[in-house]
C-alpha cells in the first residue's frame, strides 16, 4: 500500500509541488518511490520540508531514481564521490554560482534526468531557485518561433563555464570562491541533442537545454544561431513559466533535468549558504 500520509501541494506556480508526510531518513517503500516517481513526473520540481537527512540518506534517497550520474568539474566533498557541496561564505565575493538558466551537464552524452539538493545553512532570504518549465514555454511557443527550432540539433559544451577561458576558469581562480571548482580543457567537448524532444519517460514535448550550455546549432551560421538562441532564450525564461523556489533549512528539493531549466540567485550577502547536492543519472527503462 502507498504511504497514505503523503500530502502534496501544487506551489499554483509554472511547475513545482511540495511534499508532506514521507521521511526521507527512513527507507521508502517501492509504492512510495513509484508514488514520488510519478509525481515528479508531473510537477518537475518537487520540495521536501522539514527533513533531517545525513549523507547517507540523501545518497539512498538519490538511488531510489536512478543510478548517481557522473559530476565533472566540481570536486565532491571529503568522503563522498557523489555529493558536491554548493556552498557560500558570508564573506564571499566571487560571482553567485550558476545564476544563469541552464539543466545540468547537459553537454553530456547521457545528462542526467535529475538533480537532488538538500538545504543544510539556508540565509533568511535571498538565495531563491528559479526553475522555467520547459513543456509549457513549447506549447505556448509562437509557431514562427517553434519552425526555426524544429529538427535542429543544438551543441552542447561546458567550455563557457568550465574551461580555462570559461566564468569558472583562470579568471576565477582568485576569486575566493568556497565551491570546489575544478576547470579544464575537457570543458571544450561538444555533443549534440535535438532542441525538442520527447521527455524520455512521459514521452511529453520539451524544449531541451538552453543559451548557454547551448553554444551553437548544427548546420547553422554562429550569428545567426546565436541570435536563435538568444531569442530562444528569452522565450524560454518568460515569468508565466518560472517557478520561484524559496529555501528552508532541513528542505530536500528534487528537480527533472529533461523539462525544466533552472537558475540560482543571489541576494544573500553576509550570510553563509551550504546545500549538499547529488545527480540522478539519465533514466534506463
Ligand atoms: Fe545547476
Amino acid at each position: 500500500m502507498p504511504n497514505q500520509t503523503i500530502e502534496v501541494t501544487s506551489s499554483e506556480q509554472s511547475c513545482g509541488a511540495t511534499v508532506r508526510g514521507v521521511n526521507l531518513s527512513d527507507e521508502l517503500s517501492p509504492d512510495d518511490v513509484a508514488r514520488l516517481r510519478e509525481l515528479w513526473l508531473q510537477h518537475h520540481v518537487l520540495a521536501f520540508p522539514d527533513q533531517d537527512m545525513s549523507d547517507d540518506d540523501l545518497e539512498r534517497f538519490t538511488l531510489y531514481f536512478g543510478s548517481f550520474g557522473h559530476d565533472p568539474f566540481i570536486e565532491p566533498i571529503d568522503g563522498r564521490a557523489h555529493i558536491i557541496a554548493v556552498e557560500r561564505r558570508a564573506d564571499e565575493k566571487a560571482p553567485v554560482f550558476a545564476e544563469t538558466f541552464h539543466t545540468d551537464w547537459s553537454f553530456q552524452v547521457h545528462p542526467p534526468a535529475g538533480t537532488c539538493l538538500y538545504g543544510i545553512t539556508i540565509p533568511p532570504s535571498g538565495g531563491d531557485t528559479l526553475f522555467a518549465n520547459q513543456h509549457l514555454a513549447l506549447e505556448q511557443m509562437p509557431d514562427e518561433l517553434r519552425a526555426r527550432i524544429e529538427g535542429k540539433s543544438a551543441i552542447h559544451s561546458a567550455r563557457l563555464a568550465y574551461a580555462p577561458t570559461g566564468v569558472y576558469g583562470d579568471v576565477d581562480r582568485e576569486s575566493g570562491r568556497s565551491m570546489r571548482i575544478i576547470a579544464s580543457e575537457e570543458a571544450n567537448e561538444t555533443q549534440t541533442h535535438p532542441l525538442i524532444m520527447p521527455h524520455p519517460e512521459t514521452g511529453k514535448e520539451v524544449v531541451y537545454g538552453c543559451l548557454g550550455y547551448i553554444v551553437g546549432i548544427e548546420d547553422m551560421d554562429d550569428n545567426e544561431a546565436f541570435a536563435l538562441l538568444v531569442e530562444l532564450h528569452q522565450w524560454q525564461t518568460r515569468d508565466e513559466f518560472v517557478y520561484r523556489h524559496v529555501w528552508e533549512a532541513g528542505m530536500l528539493v528534487m528537480w527533472d533535468n529533461r523539462s525544466v531549466l533552472h537558475a540560482a540567485t543571489g541576494g544573500y550577502e553576509g550570510h553563509d549558504r551550504l546545500l549538499h547536492r547529488t545527480t540522478i543519472g539519465a533514466y534506463r527503462p
